[in-house]
């Protein structure tokens, strides 16, 4: 699907679907549309009170011509919503766009933006987004098209129409950076646990370096041992895939901060010896999203280069299987950092491999900022449901960078505290630490235990758990993996 800007404004376009995006007028406005046969459609609609512009709604007519003048064969109009439009309103309108394209089986879409107060770069950038990352599907498992899907035809091509097609074309640039990459880990995610593994993140690194000229080391089991990580060693004791730890170094040649990226590879949970429940294990495939996050926002770097900061990512890679050789409950590992930890549940491994992740970059890269991604906890779920990822910070100033790309960006996160009282909770009778906390806040006391690896960096733990799929039923996001965290971090990125 390709998206491309045009100046002309198209008064006798007879394509297959003309779209108007429409604000919603206040009490004191007109309802805007600048396209003549469009407006009488959605002016009719507005005033039997069918249509008002509002976010999610849109209707769909069919233009008649009686006297051989040239019109659209449908016209669509979509709500943008009213007062404060965001970048998400117009996400959402592209996703609308997408869905009902698809029904109509559209393939070539010439879409009106609004003259608004809203830089026309911010609107075709989150209009790209929405409309490429609506129209995601993963269909490569599938052999026989279902009898509805037989029908469908692709969409070729949306054509924005934009008075600054300048602005217009930077920010389609922006937005197709960024769907490619969420596209990215979205594949990654819904390939299954055993197409998916360690060695794959591996490769796919090998890939990423040698397109975007990055710099790449990626430690094998051997060196793993030597290094003594041992987190990472213990989680994949009774695993037939070697473990993985991939670096990743984007680097500007300036002296810039260094940003620290990490992500939770897991590529398949089943709890360990601490074995979960059979009901929805197959969805523990998707325990490595933190990990593709981190590789596809790095495929965007490498595309985008940006001049403003060097990112070093380090993705820990393995599965958590049962076996004879697997990691007990009770025993008592070490960590990169020489921490030991007893392990209580096998189950809490995330923060096991995050933990020789972490401490190795702190202490190779001496990073000005860390954030780390991962599905760590199935407490953020009970706390923040599937709308906000949680955040967990030791610098406000880190926090609110993350919180604002959240907002922008449309991937909420919500803060959640950090004190030594729940570092408290964590604390063993027999080891230095113990990987799950007494009774309550198992997001926290869990960051609780990642901050005993991060030395005195500044850093930012976000709990995808909850989001990573199943994320809040949006026009553009998919039942199945959302991609969330990579417009995440690369918002945060850009507005370093
Ligand atoms: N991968 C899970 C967390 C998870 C749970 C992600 C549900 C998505 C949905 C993690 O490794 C885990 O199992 N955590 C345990 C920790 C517990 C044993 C302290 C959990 O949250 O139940
Ligand atoms: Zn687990
Ligand atoms: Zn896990």
């Amino acid at each position: 699907m390709k998206i491309t800007v045009s100046r002309k404004f198209p008064d006798h376009y007879n394509g297959d679907l003309l779209v108007c995006c429409i604000k919603q007028p206040t009490t004191d406005q007109k309802l805007e549309c600048a396209h003549l046969e469009a407006k009488k459609h959605i002016l009719a609609a507005y005033e039997l009170g069918d249509f008002e512009g509002k976010e999610g709604q849109s209707f769909l007519c069919y233009p008649v011509s009686n006297d051989g003048s040239k019109k659209p064969k449908r016209i669509l109009a979509v709500g943008l919503g009213k007062d404060d439009l965001t970048q998400e309103n117009f996400r959402l309108c592209g996703g609308e766009i997408i869905q009902a394209a698809k029904k109509t089986k559209s393939r070539e879409l010439v879409v009106i933006l609004p003259d608004l107060d809203v830089p026309h770069s911010d609107m075709c950038q989150a209009l790209a987004e929405g409309t490429l990352l609506g129209n995601y599907t993963f269909e490569k498992y599938k052999t026989k098209k279902s009898e509805d899907e037989e029908i469908e035809t692709t969409i070729d091509k949306i054509i924005i129409v934009c008075s600054n097609d300048k602005q217009a074309r930077k920010g389609i640039k922006i937005g197709v950076v960024n769907s490619e990459a969420v596209i990215c880990a979205r594949d990654m995610a819904n390939e299954p646990g055993s197409s998916m593994t360690a060695k794959h993140f591996a490769d796919f690194s090998l890939e990423l370096s040698k397109k975007y000229g990055l710099k790449r080391k990626v430690f094998s089991k051997a060196q793993l041992q030597k290094m003594n990580m041992g987190g990472i060693l213990a989680v994949n004791r009774a695993s037939s895939e070697p473990p993985q730890l991939i670096v990743l170094e984007y680097r500007t040649g300036n002296k810039v901060p260094t940003l620290l990226l990490v992500g939770k590879g897991l590529t398949f949970d089943s709890g360990g010896i601490s074995l979960k429940p059979g009901a929805g294990m197959q969805d523990m495939k998707y325990d490595m999203c933190g990990g593709a996050a981190v590789m596809a926002a790095m495929q965007a770097i490498g595309a985008e280069k940006p001049l403003n900061v060097d990112i070093v990512a380090i993705v820990p890679a393995t599965d958590n299987m049962p076996g004879p050789a697997a990691l007990k409950p009770g025993d008592v590992i070490c960590q990169y950092n020489g921490k030991t930890v007893e392990v209580v549940n096998t189950d809490a491994e995330g923060r096991l491999i995050l933990a020789d992740a972490l401490s190795y970059g702190v202490q190779k890269f001496k990073p000005d900022a860390v954030i780390d991604l991962a599905t760590l906890t199935g407490a953020v779920i009970v706390g923040l449901g599937h709308h906000y990822s949680g955040l967990i910070s030791n610098d406000d100033n880190l926090a609110d960078k993350v919180l604002q790309a959240g907002k922008k960006c449309g991937e909420p996160v919500w803060q959640l505290p950090l004190n030594k009282d729940y570092s408290k909770q964590i604390k063993s009778k027999i080891a230095d630490l113990k990987n799950v906390g007494d009774k309550g806040a198992g997001t926290i006391t869990a960051a609780a235990f990642l901050q005993e690896f991060i030395g005195d960096a500044k850093w930012a733990h976000i709990d995808i758990a909850g989001t990573a799929w199943d994320f809040t039923e949006k026009s553009y996001i998919p039942k199945g993996p959302s991609g969330v965290g990579v417009r995440l971090l690369l918002d945060t990125i850009r507005n370093w």
